[in-house]
Order: structure tokens, then C-alpha cells, then sequence
């Protein structure tokens, strides 16, 4: 195990006062945005043909706070840019060109689609996120120009697509900021990802009576294969609750770390809730106890930018149809000495430099982690993803996000009868919940009648909505490509239910 560069553990009192230092730090300072100041069926959205050129005039100016997660002082607009610029007076509205909902929307053919004789709503980019042109072309153009096997071959189509598979690696690399594409291997998704760390390192560095930290917000991909890890070396899966917003507390985290941890393992943003955990702080913590962590980046990758080499942790994972890229590819992050001390978990083609029948070499990561021909098209759709999110920059993308989700939860709030499922104060893109007097199956079928696709279900989530004594959520997960005008749609709808039951 490559844990010579982790210091021995710490004792536990140093790890609750450094925890209580960290959590101060990641929930000091952000201030709750008003969009309960905002008006419904805010203009400008859907039919300017300018975008964000639709003005409100008297609306109240709305005061911004950089979110907590993001470093202080890095506002997603340039100072001179009034913050939500596109609620603004017309004399505010001289925009920042990198974000534009509308022409962003024209990116993605399916938006315009009609369900039950309604534009489409796609209010599920929890579960899946629709694709821009630019990745559907990509696609078609691999298919059309490129496509061959890669690494082998004389011939120029291999070059091409191995040009073509490798770059896409790169842009995964800096999209992460990754120190090399060494440290990207290409795997189906997240939940691959996951079994992947397990089956290789976990099995390689965790035994019989160590321990594994999840929190209690994990989808079942991040508990599964640790559970069966767990089963199989006998060792011990533990929990870090969270409080009644649905937040992790930190506190307690401390405590649960021991000398017989030996990994902990985090979503950063919770697919049920929407709860952005403060993995920044988890990962500092375990490395102070001399501990791995891996972070799961399946919910967090389409709505805030992610570094890896601040956060600093030994893996991430996520998936690359959650960020408008294609199904069946996602990503393994991990630092390249643990790869290269990890024992690969699948044998076969690509991933050796030598075979007799006595003994095999095996490459160096990230080809040690791609036994057999991979998922070469859709890593390229993936990497034309990430170059189409990069170019709309995260940072605004963050913005927008942030106050469309505030703006929902502030008018859902005004629905008699409806509970919202998660309160945390820093939440990313999902608001949860059930309404009175009706079964989270009957919501959801009502919405999508008016054309609104939403979840209505367990959300591959149990353990944390069985924490709030529910079985079933209803789930609304909010992109960037989505409007205030389809949150008023889908109030409209959840008003009218809640009309009907009183
Ligand atoms: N993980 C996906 C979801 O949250 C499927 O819906």
C-alpha cells in the first residue's frame, strides 16, 4: 500500500478540532440568495430572442455571496457585470456572451421535442442529461471518418481514432486538471468506476477488521461494492450521518476516523438531495489520519468546476452521460503511483506489455485499467462534452444553476401541503420532494401529462431517504439549459394538485 506519503494517524481530539476548524470554514461566509424577492413567470427566458436581453424592470437587485465551495472572492462574473444580469434593467444587460440560455437551448434537438402535446420540460438530469449537436456530430463524425480499433494497427484510420480516443483523454485531464492523462482511465460509468477501486485496490489494501467511511447521502454505487468488499475480507463499513438538512456532519466524520481506517469514500454532490458535501474538508481530514479517499463526482461534474489537484484526493469518479456526454463512459481519477501499485482487476487485451504462458507484464495506468476494446466513440463524445461545458465556463454555469434552483425552491415552499426533501445550505441542481395527500408515482404522472419528466422513486438512494422516513421521493433536477418559465410550468401543475386535495 502506498500510504508512505500519509502521516501516521493523529489522535482523535486533533481530528474534532481540525474538524470544527473545516466545517467553519466550509459553511462560513455564504449568504442565502432572495429569489423569493423574484416575481413567477420572470420574462425573457423562453422568447427572447437575446437571451438574457428580457428586462424586469423594478426588480429587486438580488445580493450574491460566492458559494462556500468556490474559493472566496471568485465571483463567476467580471466585477463590472452586474451578478444575475439577465433578471436586470436593460442598462444592466450589457452580458457577459459566454452564457445564453436560449442559444444554449438550441444546442439540444431533444428540448424541442413535445410529450402529451407539451414542449418537452427535462427536469430529470439527475438520472441522465440530454445532448447538444455538438456531441451527437461528434459522434456521427468518429462513425463516419475515424472509426477503427486504437493502439494497434498500421493503418491511418487506427491513428485517427486513436488521435481521437487519446485527445479525448486529455480533455478529461484538464477538465479535471488532473497532473497527467496517465491518471484517466476510461471506464463505463461511475458505477464501474467504483467497482473498479474496489475489486483492484480495495481488495489489494483492505482486510480483515479495517474500516470504510461512507456518509449517509451515498447512492447505492458507493455502498454496494464496499458492502461486498466488506463481506468478502471481513471488514466494516461505517456511516457519517447527517443533520436534518441533510448535510454531513464533519463532527462526527472526525470520529469514525481510527487507525483502522482505510478508506473513505464520499459522493460530493447527493443525487437525492442535491447536498454539495464539503469533500474539500473529508479529504484533508482523512489524509491528516493518514487515510485514501475516493470522491464521487457522478452529480457534482455538470454544476460546479472541479480541480483535482486542490482537492487532492486519491480518486474520482464520474460519469460521462450525467455531464451531456454519452452513456457508457465514465472515468476512473487516481493518482498515478496508487495505479501503478494497484494490481489491475480485468485481463485481456490493451492492458499488457508482455505475455508468455507463465507470466504476464502489465502496462502501466491508465492501459492496465482497459482490458479489451473499449468504449472508443463514446469517449470521444464524452471529450466534445466537456469541451462544449468548458466553453460555457462552470463558474457560470454554477451562477445560473444556483439561482434557478433557489428560484424553484422558493415557489415550491408556497405550495400547500408540499415538503421539500433536503434543506441543506449548499445544494447543487436537485429539490426533492412529497406533497401531501398524494403517492410520489401520482406527481410524477401528473407532470409528465403536461409534458415534465421528472423521477418519482427511491432514486437509487434508500439509506437516505429511509432517513427521512420515506420510501419514495418526487425529484426535480434542474441543467443549465433549463428556465424560470419551466419551473412556473411545473409549480403550475404541483398548485393545482395541492388545490385539489384541500
Ligand atoms: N443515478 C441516477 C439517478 O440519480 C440514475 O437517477
Amino acid at each position: 500500500m502506498t500510504t508512505s506519503d500519509l502521516p501516521a494517524s493523529p489522535r482523535v481530539s486533533d481530528l474534532s478540532e481540525l474538524a470544527n476548524r473545516l466545517f467553519r470554514e466550509a459553511t462560513g461566509g455564504g449568504v442565502a440568495l432572495t429569489p423569493q424577492a423574484l416575481p413567477r413567470g420572470v420574462p425573457g427566458f423562453e422568447h427572447s430572442a437575446t437571451g438574457f436581453g428580457g428586462s424586469v424592470p423594478g426588480l429587486p437587485a438580488v445580493p450574491f455571496a460566492t458559494p462556500s465551495y468556490l474559493p472566496r472572492g471568485q465571483l463567476p462574473f467580471s466585477a463590472d457585470v452586474p451578478p444575475y444580469y439577465f433578471l436586470g434593467a436593460p442598462d444592466q444587460a450589457a452580458i457577459t456572451p459566454s452564457f445564453d440560455v436560449n442559444a444554449i437551448r438550441s444546442d439540444f434537438p431533444i428540448l424541442q421535442e413535445h410529450v402529451n402535446g407539451r414542449q418537452l420540460v427535462w427536469f430529470d438530469n439527475a438520472a441522465t442529461t440530454q445532448k447538444p449537436r455538438q456531441v451527437i456530430e461528434r459522434l456521427g463524425h468518429f462513425y463516419a471518418h475515424e472509426n477503427s480499433n486504437i493502439h494497434r494497427a498500421a493503418h491511418e484510420l487506427a491513428a485517427r481514432a486513436t488521435d481521437a480516443y487519446e485527445s479525448a483523454r486529455e480533455t478529461v485531464r484538464r477538465f479535471l486538471n488532473a497532473r497527467s492523462m496517465n491518471e484517466i482511465v476510461f471506464v463505463r460509468g461511475t458505477t464501474e468506476a467504483i467497482n473498479l477501486v474496489a475489486k483492484s485496490w480495495g481488495r489489494q489494501n483492505i482486510g480483515e477488521g479495517d474500516e470504510i467511511i461512507v456518509s449517509h447521502l451515498e447512492h447505492h454505487a458507493n455502498i454496494v461494492p464496499w458492502q461486498q468488499l466488506c463481506q468478502e475480507v471481513k471488514a466494516k463499513l461505517r456511516v457519517i450521518p447527517v443533520d436534518d438538512t441533510g448535510q454531513v456532519i464533519l463532527e462526527d466524520y472526525a470520529k469514525l476516523l481510527s487507525p483502522r481506517t482505510k478508506l473513505v469514500s464520499v459522493t460530493q454532490v447527493s443525487n437525492a438531495l442535491g447536498t454539495v458535501v464539503p469533500v474539500k474538508q473529508i479529504v484533508d481530514l482523512a489524509h491528516a489520519a493518514g487515510v485514501r479517499t475516493l470522491v464521487d463526482g457522478a452529480q457534482s461534474v455538470s454544476h460546479m468546476a472541479v480541480d483535482l489537484q486542490a482537492l487532492g484526493t486519491d480518486f474520482f469518479v464520474f460519469s460521462g452521460h450525467k455531464v451531456f456526454g454519452p452513456t457508457g463512459i465514465g472515468v476512473v481519477y487516481g493518482r498515478e503511483d496508487i495505479l501503478n501499485a494497484t494490481k489491475p482487476w480485468q485481463g485481456g487485451g490493451n492492458m499488457i506489455a508482455d505475455v508468455t504462458f507463465e507470466h504476464t507484464q502489465y502496462q502501466n495506468a491508465p492501459s492496465r485499467f482497459e482490458a479489451g476494446t473499449g468504449n472508443i466513440a463514446d469517449a470521444v463524445g464524452l471529450g466534445a462534452a466537456l469541451d462544449y461545458v468548458s466553453r460555457i465556463g462552470l463558474a457560470a454555469v454554477h451562477a445560473y444553476e444556483t439561482f434557478l434552483l433557489d428560484y424553484a425552491t422558493a415557489h415550491m415552499k408556497e405550495i400547500k401541503g408540499l415538503r421539500l426533501i433536503g434543506t441543506a445550505h449548499d445544494k447543487a441542481s436537485v429539490a426533492s420532494f412529497v406533497l401531501e395527500g398524494f403517492t410520489t408515482e401520482q406527481v410524477g404522472k401528473a407532470l409528465n401529462e403536461d409534458g415534465i419528466a421528472v423521477r418519482a422513486g427511491h432514486h437509487c438512494a434508500q439509506p437516505i431517504l429511509r432517513r427521512f422516513g420515506l420510501e419514495t421521493t418526487v425529484r426535480p433536477s434542474l441543467a443549465f439549459y433549463n428556465t424560470c418559465a419551466e419551473v412556473d410550468r411545473m409549480v403550475a401543475v404541483l398548485q393545482r394538485l395541492s388545490a385539489r386535495r384541500s
